[in-house]
Formats: C-alpha cells, structure tokens, sequence
C-alpha cells in the first residue's frame, strides 16, 4: 500500500506541476490514447501499479487542464493546493460522513465549516444548511425545504401526503433563471413550466415591477451571479415586494453568493439575507475539488423536517449534528472537510482576495477586447465576460481556434439573441501574467480569422 500511495502522489504532484504549462486542451493524440482503456473486463486481477501506471500515462494527458489558471469555460474552480491535501487525507480517512455519532471528526468539522460560510456569505448565523454535490441538489434540496414548508403553514403535510390533493403552489421564477433551478422544480413535482417566469432587463436581472402579486403558498425563485453576465437579480427589493405573504424567496447563488465575502462586491448583494434559502457552490469560487454545493436554509427546521430520517439501525440520536438529517443522501463523503481547510487556510482576507482578484482580470480582459475593437456584451460587474467577434459563425469560429490553441480555454453561448465567447474567471491561481498571455492569443486568433 505504501508504494502505491507514494506513488500515486508523485504522479498526482508531476500532473499538477505541469498544469501552468501544458496546452489546456489536450492534444488529438492523446485524446486518440484513451484506446488504451478499451479492454474486456478482467478474470484475473493484477498488480495495482500497473493500474495506476495505465490512469496517469493515458489518462493524464487527455485530461483538461480545468484546474489551470487559464481555463475560462463555464464557471469553473481550481482546487487550491491545501483543499487537494485535505481531499487525500480525508479520502484516506474514507469515513460514511452521515451521522456524528458514527464519524464525530468529519461531522464536527463541516459544522465548523457551515458556520464559517455563514458569517463570510453574511447570511443569519441560525440557519440550517446541507452539503451536497453542487448548486444543483443544493437548489433542490432547499426547494424541497420551500416546497414542504409554504403547504404546512397551508395546512397540508407534504412530507406524508405527497402533491395528490394539495393547495396549489404559485411558483415564480426569472427569465434568465438557471436550467438547474427549473430541473429542480420538475423533480420536486413543481413542474418545470409550471411557472409565472418574470422579464429581465439587458442583464439577466428579474424586473421588480413585473412580479405578480402573490397570495396563496408562493416560491419566489431569484438568483444572484447569472451565468453568463453575472448579474444579480435585486433579491433585497424582492423580498419586500412580496413579505407578510405565504412566500419563500429562494435564491440560485451558485457562483455569485461569494461576492458577499468580497468588500468591494458585496453591495451587488446587499439585501440577499432576507431570503429564506441560498444554494451555493465551494467547488467553484472556492475552488476546492469537485464536488461540493451548499444549500443554506434560514429555518434550520424546515429543512430537517424535509430531509431527516432514522430508522433503528442508524446512530440518528446523537448530541452532535447529523450532516444526514439536512441532506438527500444518507451516505456521503467528508467534503466538509475541503471547505473547512480552504476557508482556515485563506482567512476572510484571502476570500476577498481570491474573489476580488477574478473579477479584476475579468475586468481587464473586457478592457482590452473592447480596445482591440471586439463589443462586449454585457456589464462586467463580476467575473464573466460575454464577447462577440462580429457575426455568430465568426464568434463560433474563433473559440474553435482558441480551443484548439490550447493557450487558453473559453466556451460559447447565446446571449439575448447574440452568440458570444464566454469568459469566466474562477480560479485561485491566475495572475495577471495568464490574462495577458491569454488575450495575446485571443486577440492573434481573432484578428487572423477576421481577415480571412
Ligand atoms: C446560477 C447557477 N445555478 C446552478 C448551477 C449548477 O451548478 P452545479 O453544476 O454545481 O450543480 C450553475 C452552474 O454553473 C449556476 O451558474
């Protein structure tokens, strides 16, 4: 076991020091290598090291330098050095992280975690929360709170009693809500179009004006950080158009709930804390390893109604905190102990830093596009960048180019009607050195095509 450990964190070490310098796309060749995985399932087993020898020759080099400080796709962190050492660790420890009398190390530590998260994000200090896979079970798991919740205070026990027969719920969401959100609420029995979908203006942001007005069991669903702009939906004034009602007001913050923690940004989410749920990610702007979402509950209690269970065998009496009596899954992995480790290692200081810092670069790289002669898109309040090169098959076709480049990584999308390159700047460990190398070849590329 100590050979193969050891050497797995020397192949592990080599991956990540090569990470700065390696094409961040991988190379057809190595992509052509992945053959070597192709082979009927074994009757013998084998030497271990062999194993480990075929997942690092062929499968480290087909893998996509997402943890680099200059892939931009989608919103994407890299795990900072101390989360990937706390991952191992904790990995070794491999603890069923469900119940505190079972495993009270990891179960105290991510409650050390979830209080940290709510003084940084300022959300209130007596909230509930569940740490899940990503902002998608984390906006299902607080809508499922929401859900629960607007029929008990309706007279109806959801929880027993399931949809068949129930008050109706009005359920209203944004425009430019996130495709997680409404696939929640089609997993919840909300539906999926089931819903009065609010207008937004030029940046993704709900119109106050337009809510309806509420009566009646109601989940407002509003976001701050929208995928492509970054823009906040004004959560503060929604929650006053529509309080005193049977209303939840939910908020999507998969990215953009971390501008909290930032001095210079949290005035875009002044007014989130009268909410009554937030989902979040830390595997994005956090940046520690896949997977790790969070879903904050305002009433600790509504959320433990919706998802606690015990049955004889299970260790649910405890005088700590069960992580399972606020999640989906029973069994789970520690990932507390990530968030614990990222948020002990960088201080509020660091946080700021680390957020502050992406959406400088996202700043400057809407600058210098703009000065090179390309429109940008949106407001760049945060840390996307929404650029068009002209037409949608040259925009498409120079994020190819870029792509293949493998300098950098950027992807594409739709926005309002334009097709644009999106730039998303999430990771710790980019500096200003990588924005500038990486404009350097977005700017070549585009000009080149341009000409063509
Ligand atoms: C606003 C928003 N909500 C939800 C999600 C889904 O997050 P995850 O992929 O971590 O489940 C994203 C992902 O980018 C997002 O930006």
């Amino acid at each position: 076991m100590k050979v193969l450990l050891e050497e797995a964190a020397r192949r592990s070490i080599a991956y990540r020091s090569s990470i700065q310098s390696r094409s961040v796309a991988p190379s057809a060749e190595a992509i052509a290598g992945l053959s070597q995985f192709v082979e009927v399932l074994p009757t013998q087993g084998s030497d271990p090291n062999t194993t480990l020898e075929l997942l690092d020759s062929a499968g480290s080099p087909a893998a996509v330098a997402m943890t680099g400080p200059r892939y931009f796709g989608f919103v994407i962190g890299g795990s900072l050095p101390i989360t990937l050492a706390a991952n191992w660790l904790a990995g070794a420890w491999d603890q069923n992280a469900a119940m505190h009398g079972v495993t009270p190390a990891v179960a105290d530590i991510e409650q050390i975690a979830i209080r940290w998260m709510l003084d940084l994000l300022q959300l209130p200090d007596t909230a509930g929360a569940a740490l899940v896979t990503g902002a998608t079970i984390a906006n299902f798991t607080a809508l499922a709170a929401a859900r629960d919740q607007v029929l008990n205070r309706a007279g109806w026990d959801a929880r027993a009693q399931g949809l068949f027969g129930a008050p109706e719920i009005s359920v209203v969401i944004g425009a430019e809500a996130h495709p997680t959100l409404t696939k929640s609420l089609g997993l919840l029995g909300l539906g999926q179009q089931r819903v009065a979908t609010i207008p937004v203006d030029s940046q993704g942001r709900m119109q106050v004006n337009k809510l309806p007005d509420v009566s009646g069991p109601t989940i407002v669903c509003t976001q701050v950080g929208n995928i492509n702009s970054g823009a906040f939906d004004p959560v503060g004034d929604i929650c006053d158009r529509v309080c005193g009602a049977n209303v939840w007001v939910h908020v999507d913050g998969a990215f953009g709930l971390w501008a909290a923690a930032s001095r210079e940004l949290s005035q875009y989410v002044a007014g989130v804390e009268k909410a009554d749920s937030w989902a979040t990610d830390a595997h994005k702007w956090l940046n520690v390893p896949y997977d790790c979402g969070i879903a904050f509950v305002r009433d600790e209690n509504a959320l433990r109604s919706a998802m606690a269970i015990t049955a004889e065998y299970l260790l649910t009496e405890s005088s700590g905190r069960n992580p399972s009596d606020y999640t989906p899954e029973l069994s789970r992995r520690a990932r507390g102990v990530e968030v614990w480790a990222a948020l002990r290692t960088l201080g509020r200081e660091g946080v700021d830093d680390m957020v502050s810092r992406c959406c400088r670069y996202a700043r400057n790289f809407a600058e210098k596009l703009s000065a090179a002669g390309y429109e940008i898109l949106n407001d760049v309040v945060l840390n996307q960048v929404l650029v068009s090169f002209g037409d949608k098959a040259t925009t498409l076709a120079i994020v190819n180019e870029i792509q293949l480049d493998g300098t950098c990584w950027c992807g594409s999308t739709v926005w309002q009607g334009r097709t644009a390159m999106r730039i998303s700047v999430s990771n710790w460990s980019t500096t200003d050195e990588d924005v500038a190398e990486s404009l350097a070849a977005i700017i070549r590329i585009a000009e080149s095509i341009c000409r063509d």
